[in-house]
């Protein structure tokens, strides 16, 4: 959306909110690092961008949290927005403000927005029937009942689909059903809900229209918006139902008694609040450079007149929400509506799901943790971004090549070569920089290569000269957020210089001192090549384009300077490393650390995602007390077939441990929580992810477990866990089914 070329764009960009009741996990940076990249580059195109996000605050699953922690919701969501914070700061996803739905501002636009809604006669309210837990006093959303599938009578299943067979079916039609929140048998009740009505002749028309602007959608996104409001004539959209009862922890509607606005109504308000949150604080800093005239961004008539964009970044789940109800509501309580909408695909770990309400996934916070590099993670994510809908899978074995061959090996490396002689040689003074053909006369070396230039037709095709003619087309990649297309050119331009450095031969150069200035102009090419190059990876990654100027020594690179190229005579600072390469080591370090995460994988996934050799696969005492299958998923396989020797064998103390006491874990579908006496002063901690095997765990108590007694202590999310207890599965049993080792 290249717009007037002479007037500079003014974007509102946002993220979609992260929901405060869990951490950041690799899956939800795919969508943080694709838009702070774009906001990145804008801004080194001059633009102006204003970037927000926000915790999504509201909702049963948080208050629920909060009330099984023992705590309120303001403290939970208080500490998600620490968290959150520190994980965005860490992967350098540079928000300018980092807001809460839980907020004065959101309030006051939730409830303006439904008011103007309900004047223009778009409110509606309907009595519906649902399930209502007498003992909580509450009604269930879907996902808080379960019951016996009425299809394939598997136990336990959830209100809205079974994980056994997959039929899907209304809360009611489950058999035995039970509250998830007390245990007991729900009843049905009525209740008057509010609702948007989306299906207004108003809505449709107006949706269609706002469909049509093929510059705000992406194809794959335009689709499902098709499919969604269907051919004219059609009427398939129904309202939405905003409101839910008390309790909740939510704003309550205007003019209502205990009745909040579902969260999902004042989540993306939020984006707003954020805005105008931002514009406060810049206005109490009272810079006139960060004056943001918030109107200008949300109000129709004056975002229309200023020709302000917002832009939205989201995952492709929550498009329904984005392109459908929030654009109806802006439009018809006198907002400005979408400009564009930038929707990614889902992160897969190597072929495999990750699920947001079971927990498979690697934390953000546990990757920095780990010592990874988070530049890493951006330029993987970046490399893997064509800027189409489509999902992205981290391979462990594609992430360390693509790091170690194409960015170490090619880009960093560039300046590795020609550093050394710069400085060893030439007190980091730097040569001439030629546009045309680099030769010394002096030098039969040189003579040769130019000779080599004339023979090859090289003369005239200066690699600089290359280097920068690209700058053109890598904007635009950058701007369509095609990052795949801009890491791809990159590398081919690497190739370019590092195959020059490989024709020139530095190092044989400098074995003679005549010719040392044709090898100080060369490798001060290299380095006015590596500036360009570190300028077109600069939005990527933001901490090494920081210290390549600070090497260099120059100004913070950007698209739109005039012509800055590193001068004859400029003096560099040394040359220090750039960037580590990725080992396999941090890898295992990083499935290690999540190995709780990653093994409380969804039932419903592993049947679906599981490969057929995997399911007999050949399960051994695992070393988690959990089975360790999706540890082979994970390419953990190579250290499997490591072979140990006896002395390695003995350094394990192996030892009995007397069950003193088996509890739930609070918050875990997976651990059971042992306290086991091992014959030591006090008894141990010891967490295993045993829970679904053993529904009796009081039978526990009195029975001997056998312990890892000195592996590493390790803290987990609900605890430090001291040692490790023993279990196995058959290839006999169906389910991956676990049980404990013990004594006759
Ligand atoms: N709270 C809502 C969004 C409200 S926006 C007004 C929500 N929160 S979320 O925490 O579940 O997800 C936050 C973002 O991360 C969403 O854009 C979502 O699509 C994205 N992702 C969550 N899991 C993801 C993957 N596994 N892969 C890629 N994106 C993922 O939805
Ligand atoms: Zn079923």
């Amino acid at each position: 959306m290249m717009k007037n070329k002479n007037k500079k764009r003014e974007i509102f960009v946002t993220n979609a909110l992260p929901y405060a009741n869990g951490d950041i996990h690799l899956g939800h940076l795919v969508g943080y690092i694709q838009a702070d990249i774009w906001v990145r580059f804008q801004r080194l195109m001059d633009n102006t961008v204003h970037y927000v996000c926000a915790d999504d605050t509201h909702g049963t699953p948080i208050m629920l949290k909060a009330q099984s922690l023992g705590i309120t919701p303001e403290e939970l969501i208080a500490d998600a927005h620490t968290r959150h914070v520190d994980d965005f700061n860490g992967f350098n996803v540079d928000f300018d403000n980092y807001y809460s739905t839980h907020s004065e501002e959101n309030r006051i636009f939730a409830e303006k927005i439904y008011l103007n809604l309900v004047a223009a006669n778009l409110i509606e309210t309907r009595v519906i029937e649902q399930f209502f837990d007498e003992e909580r006093q509450m009604f269930l959303p879907d996902r808080f009942i379960k019951g016996e599938c009425p299809k394939c009578h598997a136990q336990d299943q959830y209100g809205d689909n079974c994980e056994a067979c997959g039929a899907a079916y209304q809360p009611t039609d489950l058999i035995n059903p039970f509250s998830v929140v007390s245990g007991k048998k729900p009843v049905m009740k009525d209740s008057e809900h509010f609702f948007f009505k989306l299906s207004d002749p108003r809505c449709v028309s107006f949706l269609r229209v706002f469909l049509a602007n093929s510059a705000r959608l992406q194809t794959e996104a335009a689709n499902k918006m098709k499919e969604w409001i269907g051919a004219e004539g059609d009427h398939q959209l129904s309202d939405w139902d905003i409101s839910r009862d008390a309790p909740y922890f939510g704003f309550p509607i205007p003019n209502t008694q205990n009745k909040y606005f579902y969260v999902w109504l004042d989540a993306p308000i939020g984006y707003f609040a954020s805005l105008q949150n931002l514009s406060e604080r810049c206005a109490k800093n009272s810079d006139q450079n960060t004056h943001i005239d918030l109107e200008r961004f949300i109000n129709a008539k004056k975002a229309k007149d200023a020709n302000t964009e917002m832009v939205h970044f989201i995952g492709k789940d929550i498009l329904y929400f984005h392109t459908l109800f929030w654009p109806a509501m802006l439009e018809f309580s006198g907002y400005r509506v979408p400009s564009m909408y930038a929707v990614n695909g889902f992160l897969t770990v190597d072929g495999a799901k990750m699920s947001k309400s079971r927990g498979t996934f690697i934390t953000a916070r546990s990757y920095l943790e780990q010592g990874l590099n988070p530049e890493w993670l951006r330029y993987y994510f970046a490399a893997k971004a064509s800027g189409a809908i489509e999902d992205v899978d981290l391979n462990f074995d594609d992430f360390i090549s693509r790091i170690n061959s194409d960015l170490i090996g090619k880009f960093v490396n560039i300046a590795a070569r020609a550093s050394g002689f710069i400085s060893k040689k030439f007190a980091n003074k730097l040569g001439l920089i030629t546009s045309g053909i680099i030769s010394n006369t002096t030098s039969n070396q040189a003579t040769e290569n130019l000779d080599q230039d004339l023979k090859n037709q090289n003369l005239g095709v200066n690699l600089i000269e290359q280097l920068k003619n690209a700058k053109i087309k890598i904007i635009k990649l950058y701007d369509a957020r095609n990052f795949a297309a801009v890491a791809r050119e990159v590398a081919t331009l690497c190739d370019l210089v590092n195959a020059d450095v490989d024709r020139t031969k530095p190092w044989e150069l400098a074995k003679d001192p005549q010719n040392d200035e044709y090898l100080l102009n060369l490798c001060s090419i290299y380095l006015e090549a590596f500036r360009l190059l570190t300028l077109y990876l600069k939005p990527i990654l933001p901490k090494v384009a920081i210290a390549v100027e600070t090497y260099l020594n120059i100004a913070p690179l950007d698209f739109c300077a005039g012509d800055i190229s590193l001068n004859q005579g400029h003096i560099i600072n040394n040359y220090q490393h750039l960037m580590k390469r990725i080992e396999m080591l941090h890898i295992e370090k990083l499935i290690s650390a999540n190995s709780i995460n990653l093994l409380a994988t969804d039932k419903k996934e592993n049947k679906t995602e599981d490969k057929p050799e995997n399911k007999k696969a050949d399960k051994k005492i695992d070393k988690n007390g959990n089975n360790n299958l999706e540890v082979k998923d994970i390419n953990l396989d190579k250290s499997d077939k490591k072979l140990i020797n006896i002395d390695q064998f003995s350094e394990i103390d192996l030892r009995l441990g007397l069950v003193l006491e088996c509890k739930e874990v609070v918050g875990s579908d997976k651990l059971l929580q042992f306290t086991l006496d091992l014959g030591e002063d006090r008894p141990r901690n010891i967490f295993s992810g045993i829970k679904e095997f053993y529904p009796q765990r009081d039978a526990l108590v009195g029975t001997y477990v056998i312990v890892v007694a000195n592996l590493a202590p390790r803290k987990m999310r609900f605890g430090t866990s001291e040692g490790m207890i023993l279990s196995a599965a058959t290839m006999f049993d169906s389910e991956n089914e676990l049980k404990l080792l013990t004594i006759e």
